[in-house]
């Protein structure tokens, strides 16, 4: 670790207190002006670190700027290798790209910002700088791609499960891994994988999730407005919250991943589920035709009942819905 990580992670795991100088050079074993640099370093990469004459240094409480100290702390296993980036065009590129080189499962991808981040069906997906979440994390498991599904489903439940421990927000499932509070959209999933044409089984999969966590700086693009929102309001709610919601989801989703096949969260996700029993539109091959969705069955497909009283059950990825 260099010598600014170790003083980033003193004053993590002291946030909010003054220690001196002298204090974090003889715990670390570097001299007291290798102390300073690395404060005066962190302080021009954006962390809000108070120096004193007589008081030290103290990480402020309300510092805004991602560490992967300040994510670690908030970690209930070390399985994960966090690479934290400033900028980056999309985590999921940036992550497969490392995959295809060799990184091991558990390689995880956090930026404060994306240049080109990734939607669903070749959309974009809105990452401004340092207000929300952009992470994606490398997967090996052995599923076949039938089963593929059940990682994006299993993040939708961890993601969910994560707004609701650090906020007081309800989060709901639209079907089949958009979460959203308060009816508008505060996270999207998009995973991607690479498949052995041999064995049929997947080589590896990259689940990137960007999460809504303030309101962009800029506010939402015009197009956006009235369908996304961010889980809090003002940024000076900050309590840590996106190292926090980032520990979590990767707590929640590690509960479940070695025994995905299982789909032990399938209960959870139909509780969460914002579509059951509701009055829906579906986009098919651009017609619209009006159902009630009905329900969730095992294999993530969704059961409606249509206009003309006949059941069916629909696949994700060939049809869109709406909420009428
Ligand atoms: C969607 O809503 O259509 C899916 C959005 C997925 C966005 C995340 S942000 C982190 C990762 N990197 C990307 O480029 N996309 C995903």
């Amino acid at each position: 670790m260099s010598i600014e990580h170790e003083v980033l992670s003193f004053l993590e795991s002291n946030k909010g207190k003054s220690i001196s100088g002298s204090q974090m050079a003889v715990e670390l074993k570097v001299s007291r002006n290798a102390v300073w640099k690395a404060i005066k370093k962190l302080q021009e990469d954006g962390y809000s670190i108070e120096a004193g004459t007589n008081r030290g240094y103290c990480l402020r409480t309300d510092n805004a700027v991602l560490s992967v100290q300040g994510i670690k702390k908030y970690l209930k296993s070390d399985y994960f290798r966090i690479e934290l980036f400033k900028s980056v065009t999309s985590t999921n590129t940036v992550l497969k790209q490392m995959a295809e080189n060799g990184a091991p499962e558990g390689t995880v991808v956090i930026a404060e910002e994306q240049t080109m981040g990734k939607g669903r069906y070749g959309r974009s997906f809105y990452s401004p700088s340092n207000t929300g979440i952009y992470m994606s994390i490398l997967l090996r498991p052995k599923l076949s791609a039938t089963h593929s599904l059940y990682i994006t489903t299993c993040a939708a439940v961890a993601v969910s499960s994560a707004i609701e421990s650090n906020s007081d927000k309800r989060a709901e499932i639209k079907w089949v891994n958009d979460v959203y509070c308060d009816n508008k959209k505060v996270c999207g999933i998009l995973t991607e994988a690479a498949f052995d044409i041999e064995s049929g089984g997947m080589s590896y999969a990259v689940l990137g999730i960007g999460i809504n966590i303030f309101p962009p700086r800029q506010d939402f693009p015009y197009e956006l407005k009235n369908a996304a929102d961010s889980i809090f309001k003002n940024e000076s709610e900050n309590e840590d919250f996106r190292g926090r919601i980032i520990a979590d989801v990767l707590n929640v989703f590690m509960h479940y991943y070695p025994t995905l096949e299982r789909k032990e969260f399938l209960s959870e996700y139909r509780e969460r589920s914002m579509l059951l029993s509701q009055p829906i539109y579906i986009i098919r091959n651009g017609y619209t035709e009006e159902a009630v969705a009905l329900d969730i069955d095992d294999a993530f497909q969704l059961e409606v009942r249509l206009g003309d009283g006949s059941i069916t059950k629909l696949s994700s990825g060939e049809v869109s819905i709406r909420k009428k």
